[in-house]
């Protein structure tokens, strides 16, 4: 296990992973727990993120944050995805080796696999193949932070700890349509349908996609397991290692929600990668297991963006 008394710092805690892991830190008894919010500490800023090591000392980096979005806003801007992305991890990167962290974690995703897998996707898959075009870069930008764990590891003796988590949603998600998640964004369409009494919801795409989905709290034991009881850079996969088509899922939301209209697909827009289910097995035999079911997540997030609608705390 890391040393509760040491230094923690957290990146990305004001976002959905980051906000659940910074609540799970303080209930597991880290005594000083860093957690900067963007405002304070742009990681793309080299200068910055050098001063901040250098006056902070952290024993433990969290590597969380990062620009994420749908599929939207990654084909509208790959250069901002890419950019963002490659600077932060560069910068925390060598402001680890510089200041001499003890261990670190770099945060992974499943976008980080070859499209047209149609079983589990095992760790080795990693770099056999063509990644989905609509995220790309971002997709890149989580590959080089792998590889840079690695010759970290390998040229300095830097530790950093990688989970290649599936597709996250749950307590601390984002419902405004910009920047929901999947999941989530469904959450909100078919809540409002039904207290529109909408007769109609029309999805992207077909529906035919499959997808496994990750509830916030099980990333963030995942976060805090991989810090207490792995020790060498490989990235391992964190998932349910089950998935359902998005039509699966949307019928799920509707009879949850208590939509009584009919779902429509629009065919023109993209369904993304057909399949994208990872293989958890080494996980597994490494002793963790995700606590939250599918239905269960679902419906806490139903209850979730319905307090936030009630109280009015919505953005756009
Ligand atoms: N969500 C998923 O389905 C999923 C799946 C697999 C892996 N992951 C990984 O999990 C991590 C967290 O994802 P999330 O869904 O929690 O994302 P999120 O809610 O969008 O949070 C991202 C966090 O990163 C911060 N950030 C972005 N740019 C920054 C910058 N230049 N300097 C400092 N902080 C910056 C954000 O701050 P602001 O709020 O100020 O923008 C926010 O706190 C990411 O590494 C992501 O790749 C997520």
């Amino acid at each position: 296990m890391i040393d509760r008394n040491k230094t923690i710092l957290l990146t990305g805690a004001t976002g959905m992973v980051g906000g659940v892991t910074r609540t799970l830190l303080e209930q597991s008894g880290f005594s000083r727990v860093l957690a900067p919010a963007r405002q304070d500490l742009d990681l793309t800023d080299e200068s910055a993120v050098y001063g901040y090591f250098a006056r902070e000392r952290p024993a433990y980096v969290l590597m969380v944050g990062a620009r994420v979005g749908g599929i939207a806003a990654n084909m509208q801007d790959p250069v901002g995805f890419t950019d963002v992305n490659l600077r932060m991890n560069l910068n925390l990167f060598s402001a680890s080796h510089r200041y001499g962290t003890e261990k670190n974690l770099f945060l992974g995703s499943s976008c980080i696999y070859p499209i047209g897998h149609t079983g589990l996707i095992p760790e080795s898959a990693l770099l056999t193949g063509e990644l989905e075009p609509t995220n790309e870069g971002y997709a890149l930008s989580k590959i080089v932070g792998l590889k840079l764990a690695r010759y970290y590891w390998q040229q300095h003796g830097l530790l950093t700890v990688c989970p290649m988590l599936s597709n996250v949603y749950g307590t601390g998600d984002h419902f405004d349509l910009g920047r929901a998640h999947v999941l989530s964004a469904l959450v909100r369409r078919f809540v409002d349908a039904r207290d529109n009494g909408a007769e109609s919801v029309t999805l992207w795409g077909t529906g035919v996609a499959r997808r496994e989905f990750l509830h916030s709290e099980d990333a963030a034991r995942a976060v805090l397991f991989f810090m207490d009881h792995i020790d060498q850079p490989d990235h391992i996969n964190v998932g349910l290692g089950t998935d359902v088509t998005i039509r699966e899922l949307a019928d799920l939301i509707a009879q949850a929600t208590g939509f009584l209209g009919e779902v429509r697909w629009d065919p023109s827009k993209p369904d993304g990668m057909l399949r994208k289910c990872l293989d958890t097995s080494k996980l597994q035999a490494l002793g963790f297991t995700p606590r939250v079911t599918l239905g269960e997540g679902i419906r806490r997030t139903i209850a979730e963006y319905e307090t936030i609608k009630r109280t009015g705390a919505l953005k756009s």
